[in-house]
């Protein structure tokens, strides 16, 4: 298993790829982080089959006990294989020590050798634009539900030939959209 050591402001976090026994860890954090209503949004319609477990990370603080997550899920965009960073969650007894960078910054890490193109978030207005994310519009892209767009946000990753791209907008769509042989 990949690991890494990461004193995250007065706490030693190891942060590590996400393991099949850490489900109900995930599932705690999520439960602290949204509300219930979360998995209803409709982000969720582009988070179908499984997670790139390759990407998706957890911060341990001791044997078993989780202290953040993220996870990535496999989309397409404009017909090139992307991924969709999220959902993204600290624990709030410690969040602001830096738990959430390191997730984001390790994970996009690993992305970015991987065969994606881009990354795309629905998240916080203002959390992402430290990692490099630029704000998206309407006319930029085009979803199969409707969010917010404040929230849109992508990001060039190193497979990404902005150059072949089509017009816009670009259809962001769940990889299980897709026949397997488009992945
Ligand atoms: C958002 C979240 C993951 C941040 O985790 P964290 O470990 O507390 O964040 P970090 O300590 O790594 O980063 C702190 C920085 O992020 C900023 N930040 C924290 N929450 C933020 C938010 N909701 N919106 C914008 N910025 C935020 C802080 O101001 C701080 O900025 P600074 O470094 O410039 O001072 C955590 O607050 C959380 O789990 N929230 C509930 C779930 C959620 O909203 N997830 C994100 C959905 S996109």
């Amino acid at each position: 298993m990949d690991t890494a050591d990461h004193p995250v402001q007065n706490l030693s976090v190891v942060v590590r790829q996400q393991t099949f026994n850490d489900a109900a860890e995930i599932d705690r954090l999520m439960g602290l982080g949204f509300s219930s209503s979360h998995s209803g949004r409709n982000i969720w319609r582009l988070r179908e089959g499984e997670v790139l477990d390759e990407l998706c990370l957890v911060a341990e603080a001791e044997a078993g006990h989780l202290l953040g997550s993220i996870r990535y899920w496999p989309i397409t965009i404009a017909d090139k294989p992307s991924i969709l960073l999220g959902p993204l969650a600290v624990d709030p007894a410690v969040r602001g020590r830096g738990i959430g960078v390191q997730l984001v910054r390790q994970s996009l890490e690993r992305a970015l050798s991987g065969p994606w193109h881009w990354c795309f978030i629905s998240g916080e207005p203002n959390y992402y634009l430290k990692f490099g994310f630029s704000p998206v519009t309407y006319e930029d892209v085009s979803l199969p539900a409707h969010i917010e767009e404040e929230r849109l946000h992508m990001l060039a990753l190193s497979s990404a030939t902005p150059e072949d791209m089509p017009p816009k907008p670009w259809p962001v769509l769940s990889m299980h959209s897709f026949p397997k042989e488009a992945k």
